[in-house]
Protein backbone atom coordinates (compact mmCIF):
# COMPACT_ATOMS: atom_id res chain seq x y z
CA UNK A 1 0.00 0.00 0.00
CA UNK A 2 1.91 2.97 -1.18
CA UNK A 3 -0.75 5.65 -1.78
CA UNK A 4 -0.55 7.61 2.33
CA UNK A 5 -3.81 8.44 2.00
CA UNK A 6 -5.43 5.18 1.78
CA UNK A 7 -2.79 3.91 4.61
CA UNK A 8 -3.57 6.73 6.87
CA UNK A 9 -7.08 5.88 6.14
CA UNK A 10 -6.71 1.88 6.58
CA UNK A 11 -4.62 3.25 9.80
CA UNK A 12 -7.54 5.19 10.82
CA UNK A 13 -9.42 2.36 10.23
CA UNK A 14 -7.14 -0.09 12.45
CA UNK A 15 -7.43 2.40 15.51
CA UNK A 16 -10.98 2.90 15.38
CA UNK A 17 -11.49 -1.32 15.24
CA UNK A 18 -9.13 -1.76 18.24
CA UNK A 19 -11.06 1.06 20.61
CA UNK A 20 -14.18 -0.48 19.47
CA UNK A 21 -12.54 -3.77 20.77
CA UNK A 22 -11.54 -2.25 24.23
CA UNK A 23 -14.66 -0.68 24.57
CA UNK A 24 -16.16 -4.14 24.06
CA UNK A 25 -14.55 -5.59 26.33
CA UNK A 26 -14.58 -3.13 28.96
CA UNK A 27 -18.40 -3.12 29.10
CA UNK A 28 -17.98 -6.78 29.15
CA UNK A 29 -15.36 -7.24 32.32
CA UNK A 30 -18.03 -4.80 33.88
CA UNK A 31 -21.20 -6.78 33.08
CA UNK A 32 -19.20 -9.86 34.46
CA UNK A 33 -17.97 -7.97 37.83
CA UNK A 34 -21.24 -6.62 38.67
CA UNK A 35 -22.23 -8.54 42.31
CA UNK A 36 -24.69 -10.76 42.72
CA UNK A 37 -27.47 -9.54 44.96
CA UNK A 38 -26.39 -10.73 47.99
CA UNK A 39 -28.66 -13.73 49.28
CA UNK A 40 -31.40 -13.10 51.09
CA UNK A 41 -31.68 -9.27 49.77
CA UNK A 42 -34.01 -10.23 46.87
CA UNK A 43 -37.55 -8.55 47.34
CA UNK A 44 -40.81 -8.87 45.29
CA UNK A 45 -42.19 -5.46 44.09
CA UNK A 46 -43.88 -4.94 47.37
CA UNK A 47 -40.54 -4.42 49.41
CA UNK A 48 -40.97 -7.39 50.57
CA UNK A 49 -38.43 -10.53 51.28
CA UNK A 50 -39.43 -13.35 49.94
CA UNK A 51 -38.36 -17.06 50.03
CA UNK A 52 -39.88 -19.75 48.24
CA UNK A 53 -38.57 -23.30 49.82
CA UNK A 54 -39.63 -26.61 48.37
CA UNK A 55 -39.04 -30.44 48.66
CA UNK A 56 -40.06 -32.52 45.42
CA UNK A 57 -39.71 -35.96 45.19
CA UNK A 58 -40.29 -36.27 41.52
CA UNK A 59 -40.45 -33.48 40.23
CA UNK A 60 -43.83 -31.60 40.23
CA UNK A 61 -43.83 -29.56 43.01
CA UNK A 62 -40.75 -28.17 41.72
CA UNK A 63 -42.47 -27.14 38.40
CA UNK A 64 -45.24 -25.50 40.52
CA UNK A 65 -42.25 -23.95 42.83
CA UNK A 66 -40.67 -22.43 39.83
CA UNK A 67 -43.98 -20.86 38.42
CA UNK A 68 -44.64 -19.08 41.84
CA UNK A 69 -41.17 -17.91 42.11
CA UNK A 70 -41.28 -16.44 38.94
CA UNK A 71 -44.16 -14.74 39.84
CA UNK A 72 -43.00 -13.38 43.16
CA UNK A 73 -39.19 -12.94 42.92
CA UNK A 74 -37.22 -13.60 46.15
CA UNK A 75 -34.69 -16.73 46.83
CA UNK A 76 -36.02 -20.12 46.36
CA UNK A 77 -34.24 -23.05 48.34
CA UNK A 78 -35.19 -27.07 47.25
CA UNK A 79 -35.14 -28.83 50.65
CA UNK A 80 -32.91 -32.19 49.91
CA UNK A 81 -33.14 -35.26 52.26
CA UNK A 82 -29.59 -36.87 53.36
CA UNK A 83 -30.79 -40.24 52.42
CA UNK A 84 -32.93 -39.95 49.04
CA UNK A 85 -36.94 -41.95 48.99
CA UNK A 86 -36.97 -44.94 47.51
CA UNK A 87 -37.37 -44.24 43.50
CA UNK A 88 -40.28 -47.50 43.43
CA UNK A 89 -43.67 -45.77 44.59
CA UNK A 90 -45.40 -48.00 46.81
CA UNK A 91 -41.99 -48.01 48.84
CA UNK A 92 -41.84 -44.75 49.54
CA UNK A 93 -45.59 -45.08 50.22
CA UNK A 94 -44.54 -47.28 52.94
CA UNK A 95 -41.76 -45.16 54.87
CA UNK A 96 -43.41 -42.07 54.28
CA UNK A 97 -46.49 -43.99 56.13
CA UNK A 98 -44.00 -45.10 59.24
CA UNK A 99 -42.60 -41.72 59.03
CA UNK A 100 -45.79 -39.96 59.92
CA UNK A 101 -47.06 -42.23 62.64
CA UNK A 102 -43.44 -42.16 64.56
CA UNK A 103 -43.73 -38.18 63.72
CA UNK A 104 -40.38 -38.55 62.01
CA UNK A 105 -38.56 -35.78 60.09
CA UNK A 106 -35.55 -37.25 57.90
CA UNK A 107 -32.14 -35.05 58.05
CA UNK A 108 -31.71 -32.46 55.21
CA UNK A 109 -28.71 -31.73 53.13
CA UNK A 110 -29.02 -28.23 52.91
CA UNK A 111 -31.29 -27.07 55.47
CA UNK A 112 -31.77 -23.24 55.69
CA UNK A 113 -29.96 -21.63 58.01
CA UNK A 114 -31.87 -18.59 59.53
CA UNK A 115 -35.33 -17.50 58.16
CA UNK A 116 -35.13 -14.17 59.97
CA UNK A 117 -34.79 -12.11 56.94
CA UNK A 118 -37.52 -13.00 54.92
CA UNK A 119 -41.24 -11.46 55.46
CA UNK A 120 -42.91 -14.26 53.26
CA UNK A 121 -42.41 -17.44 53.28
CA UNK A 122 -44.14 -19.73 50.11
CA UNK A 123 -43.83 -23.65 51.55
CA UNK A 124 -44.15 -26.24 48.88
CA UNK A 125 -44.69 -29.77 48.79
CA UNK A 126 -46.22 -32.44 47.29
CA UNK A 127 -49.13 -33.79 49.41
CA UNK A 128 -47.97 -37.51 51.52
CA UNK A 129 -50.49 -39.30 53.39
CA UNK A 130 -53.01 -36.31 53.37
CA UNK A 131 -50.18 -33.60 54.50
CA UNK A 132 -46.91 -32.20 54.06
CA UNK A 133 -44.34 -34.56 52.96
CA UNK A 134 -41.83 -34.90 56.33
CA UNK A 135 -38.84 -32.62 54.89
CA UNK A 136 -41.03 -30.39 54.56
CA UNK A 137 -42.73 -31.11 58.03
CA UNK A 138 -39.34 -30.99 59.45
CA UNK A 139 -38.29 -28.00 57.66
CA UNK A 140 -41.49 -25.88 59.49
CA UNK A 141 -41.06 -27.36 62.98
CA UNK A 142 -37.34 -26.40 62.62
CA UNK A 143 -37.52 -22.68 62.65
CA UNK A 144 -39.93 -19.85 64.58
CA UNK A 145 -42.28 -18.29 62.02
CA UNK A 146 -43.53 -15.72 64.92
CA UNK A 147 -44.99 -12.56 62.53
CA UNK A 148 -43.80 -13.91 59.08
CA UNK A 149 -46.16 -14.63 56.74
CA UNK A 150 -46.85 -18.54 54.93
CA UNK A 151 -47.90 -19.20 52.08
CA UNK A 152 -48.77 -23.13 51.39
CA UNK A 153 -48.41 -24.77 47.74
CA UNK A 154 -49.12 -28.13 46.94
CA UNK A 155 -49.16 -30.52 44.42
CA UNK A 156 -50.93 -33.82 44.81
CA UNK A 157 -53.47 -36.89 42.77
CA UNK A 158 -56.63 -36.20 44.29
CA UNK A 159 -56.49 -34.79 47.94
CA UNK A 160 -56.37 -31.43 47.22
CA UNK A 161 -55.34 -29.28 50.38
CA UNK A 162 -55.97 -32.05 52.73
CA UNK A 163 -54.73 -31.26 56.34
CA UNK A 164 -52.13 -28.93 55.32
CA UNK A 165 -53.67 -25.65 55.97
CA UNK A 166 -54.63 -27.12 59.81
CA UNK A 167 -50.95 -28.68 60.02
CA UNK A 168 -49.21 -25.50 58.99
CA UNK A 169 -51.48 -23.48 61.43
CA UNK A 170 -50.83 -26.05 63.61
CA UNK A 171 -46.34 -26.10 63.46
CA UNK A 172 -46.25 -22.00 62.90
CA UNK A 173 -48.00 -20.72 65.91
CA UNK A 174 -47.79 -16.93 65.45
CA UNK A 175 -47.29 -16.90 61.60
CA UNK A 176 -50.13 -15.55 59.57
CA UNK A 177 -51.28 -18.22 57.37
CA UNK A 178 -52.49 -17.26 53.85
CA UNK A 179 -54.79 -19.51 51.85
CA UNK A 180 -52.87 -22.19 49.87
CA UNK A 181 -52.84 -23.54 45.96
CA UNK A 182 -53.12 -26.90 45.18
CA UNK A 183 -52.88 -28.05 41.58
CA UNK A 184 -52.66 -31.89 40.33
CA UNK A 185 -49.42 -32.99 40.08
CA UNK A 186 -49.57 -33.91 36.30
CA UNK A 187 -50.94 -30.38 35.61
CA UNK A 188 -47.85 -28.11 37.76
CA UNK A 189 -45.73 -27.30 34.84
CA UNK A 190 -48.38 -25.63 33.02
CA UNK A 191 -50.25 -24.06 36.28
CA UNK A 192 -49.37 -20.19 34.99
CA UNK A 193 -53.13 -19.03 35.28
CA UNK A 194 -54.16 -20.65 38.27
CA UNK A 195 -50.72 -19.40 39.85
CA UNK A 196 -51.13 -15.61 38.51
CA UNK A 197 -54.90 -15.71 39.22
CA UNK A 198 -54.07 -17.16 43.25
CA UNK A 199 -50.62 -14.49 43.64
CA UNK A 200 -53.88 -12.06 42.75
CA UNK A 201 -56.42 -13.33 45.37
CA UNK A 202 -53.82 -13.23 48.08
CA UNK A 203 -52.41 -9.56 47.02
CA UNK A 204 -48.73 -11.33 45.89
CA UNK A 205 -48.27 -10.59 42.86
CA UNK A 206 -45.07 -8.60 41.74
C1 LIG B 1 -45.34 -41.06 49.85
C2 LIG B 1 -46.43 -40.52 48.97
C3 LIG B 1 -47.69 -40.28 49.52
C4 LIG B 1 -48.69 -39.69 48.72
N1 LIG B 1 -49.90 -39.44 49.30
C5 LIG B 1 -50.85 -38.79 48.54
C6 LIG B 1 -52.11 -38.44 49.12
O1 LIG B 1 -52.40 -38.72 50.28
N2 LIG B 1 -53.03 -37.80 48.33
C7 LIG B 1 -52.75 -37.46 47.03
O2 LIG B 1 -53.60 -36.88 46.39
N3 LIG B 1 -51.56 -37.77 46.47
C8 LIG B 1 -50.61 -38.42 47.17
N4 LIG B 1 -49.39 -38.71 46.61
C9 LIG B 1 -49.11 -38.25 45.24
C10 LIG B 1 -48.25 -36.98 45.25
O3 LIG B 1 -48.73 -36.02 46.16
C11 LIG B 1 -48.23 -36.33 43.85
O4 LIG B 1 -47.83 -37.25 42.89
C12 LIG B 1 -47.29 -35.12 43.81
O5 LIG B 1 -47.60 -34.31 42.70
C13 LIG B 1 -45.81 -35.52 43.75
O6 LIG B 1 -45.05 -34.33 43.79
P1 LIG B 1 -43.47 -34.29 43.48
O7 LIG B 1 -43.30 -34.69 42.03
O8 LIG B 1 -43.09 -32.87 43.71
O9 LIG B 1 -42.80 -35.25 44.39
C14 LIG B 1 -48.41 -39.35 47.38
C15 LIG B 1 -47.16 -39.64 46.83
C16 LIG B 1 -46.18 -40.22 47.62
C17 LIG B 1 -44.83 -40.53 47.02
Amino acid sequence: MNNPAESEKAEKKGVFKRNLVKMLAVGFIAVMAAPAPPAGAATNAGGKKVLTVFYSRTGNTRDLAGIIQAGVGGDIVELETVDPYPEAYRASTEQAKKELEANYFPPLKNGIESIAQYDVIFVGSPIWWGTFAAPVRGFLAGHDFTGKTVVPFITHEGSGLGKSMADLKALCPGATVLPGLAVRGGRAGSAQNEVAEWLKSIRLGD
